[in-house]
C-alpha cells in the first residue's frame, strides 16, 4: 500500500491554479459588464456560477485535496466567487434600474393630454324596437323583406288596389317625385313605373314580395315611409313602419289574431290580448283595425275616475295599427291564384308604438338626433 501523497502540491492540480482562478474571475466579470440586459445576464449568471462554470468546478477539487492544501485554495476559490457574486448583484441592481427607469418613460400616461371630447353615441330606440319586433316575426320563420323608399305608384297604390280615384289616395298626403303620366289608364301594369312617390306606406313591399316570389310566404317588411304633415308633437312626415303578409293555403282571420297576440305578448308580457274593430282598407277584405289590452292598467282604469290611465286614457285599450284577410284583387294582380291560396297582412306604424310603450309625449325628440334622449334606452335586446 503507497503512502497518502504528502507532497502534494494544489498548485499543480489545474483548475486550481492561481492563474486559472483569476481568468476565470476576470471573465465572469468581463461577460457581467458586457451584458447589456437582464435576459442577458441570465445567461452570463448561469455560464460563470452555475454548477458547471470554472469555479464551480474549481470548488469541487478542493475537497480531494490533502488537508494542509485545503485552507489555502479555498481561500483563493472563495475570495473569486465573493468577487463575482458581488459585480453580478451590482450589474443586476444597474440593469433593473435602467429598465425602471425605461418604463417610466415609455409607459408614462401624459394627463395633460386633452381627452376625448366627442361624447359616444347611442342606438336610437326606434331601431333596437324594429329589431325586437323582427326577431319576434323570425323566431316564427318569417323572412324580412325590404323595398325602395322612392316607390313606383303603381306598388304604392294601384297594385294594392287603390285606384286612381279611390279616397283613400287622398288621404296619403303623398310626396310626388316624377309624374307617371294617367294614372287612370287601363290595364296599368307593374312595368309602367314612371310614376314615382315616396312611398307613403310600407305595403308596397308586399306586392313585390308576392309579384317575386311564390307561395307560402311569411315576411316582415321594416321600413321608413314619408307624408306630407307638418312635424309636430304628434306628426312627422318621415316615420316607420312595419309591415307583415302571409300567404299560404288555408291561411284566415283566426291565424291572424293569433299572431297578432304572440306579438303583443312577446312585446309587452304574458296574459295580454288583442281584439280587432272592423274597418276598411282596400287591400284587405274583411278588414280591422288591432287594439291591444292597455299593457299598464290592464283595463283597470276604465270606469275608475279615480285612477285613471295616461297610456290607454283609460280606454283599456290602445289602437296598435290595421290588418285583414289580403283582398283576392291584390293576390290577382300578383299572379298568384285567389282560390288556392290566402293571407293576411297587417302594418302599423313603429314611432306610435314606440311612443306609448315609453311614455314619450312629443314626437320630435325621436328625430332630433339628441343623445340625451337615445342614451337613457341604453342597450335594450
Ligand atoms: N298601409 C296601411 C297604412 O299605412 C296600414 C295597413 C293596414 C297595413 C292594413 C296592412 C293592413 O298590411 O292589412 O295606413
Amino acid at each position: 500500500m503507497s503512502a497518502p501523497n504528502k507532497s502534494y502540491d494544489p498548485v499543480e492540480v489545474e483548475a486550481l491554479k492561481p492563474e486559472r482562478i483569476d481568468a476565470a474571475r476576470d471573465d465572469a466579470l468581463a461577460a457581467f459588464a458586457a451584458a447589456e440586459s437582464l435576459d442577458a445576464l441570465r445567461e452570463a449568471k448561469i455560464a460563470h456560477t452555475g454548477d458547471r462554470s470554472p469555479l464551480a468546478l474549481a470548488n469541487r477539487e478542493i475537497g480531494a485535496l490533502p488537508p494542509h492544501a485545503k485552507a489555502d485554495a479555498g481561500r483563493r476559490v472563495g475570495q473569486a466567487r465573493g468577487a463575482v457574486g458581488k459585480a453580478l448583484a451590482a450589474r443586476q441592481a444597474e440593469l433593473e434600474a435602467e429598465r425602471d427607469e425605461r418604463v417610466l418613460v415609455e409607459e408614462a400616461v401624459d394627463v395633460t393630454l386633452p381627452y376625448g371630447r366627442r361624447p359616444a353615441g347611442a342606438r336610437h330606440p326606434l331601431t333596437t324596437l324594429s329589431e325586437r319586433v323582427e326577431d319576434i316575426f323570425v323566431a316564427m320563420g318569417y323572412e324580412v323583406a325590404e323595398g325602395p323608399e322612392a316607390e313606383a305608384d303603381w306598388f304604392n297604390f294601384d297594385a294594392l288596389n287603390i285606384g286612381p280615384d279611390h279616397p283613400t289616395r287622398t288621404t296619403h298626403d303623398t310626396f310626388f317625385i316624377a309624374d307617371g303620366g294617367d294614372p287612370g289608364r287601363e290595364g296599368r301594369t307593374p312595368g309602367d313605373e314612371a310614376g314615382l312617390v315616396l312611398r307613403t306606406h310600407t305595403s308596397p313591399v308586399q306586392i313585390r314580395t308576392m309579384l317575386t316570389r311564390r307561395p307560402p310566404l311569411y315576411v316582415i317588411c321594416p321600413g321608413r315611409v314619408y307624408r306630407t304633415d307638418e312635424l309636430d308633437a304628434t306628426h312627422t312626415p318621415v316615420f316607420n313602419q312595419v309591415e307583415l303578409l302571409a300567404v299560404d293555403e288555408g291561411l284566415t282571420m283566426a291565424d291572424l289574431k293569433g299572431t297578432l297576440d304572440h306579438m303583443v305578448q312577446e312585446l309587452f308580457g304574458s296574459g295580454l290580448t288583442t281584439r280587432l274593430r272592423p274597418n276598411y282598407f282596400p287591400f284587405t277584405e274583411p278588414s280591422a283595425e288591432m287594439d291591444m289590452v292597455c299593457f299598464r292598467c290592464r283595463g283597470a282604469s276604465v270606469g275608475d275616475p279615480d285612477h285613471p290611465c295616461r297610456t290607454c286614457s283609460s280606454e283599456g285599450w290602445i289602437e296598435l295599427g290595421g290588418c285583414g284577410v289580403v283582398n283576392p284583387r291584390v293576390l290577382v294582380a300578383c299572379g298568384i291564384d285567389p282560390d288556392r291560396y290566402s293571407g293576411f297582412a297587417f302594418g302599423f306604424g313603429l314611432e306610435r308604438l314606440l311612443m306609448f310603450r315609453h311614455n314619450i309625449v312629443d314626437m320630435r325628440d325621436m328625430i332630433e338626433g339628441d343623445v340625451r334622449f337615445t342614451r337613457p334606452f341604453g342597450m335594450e335586446i
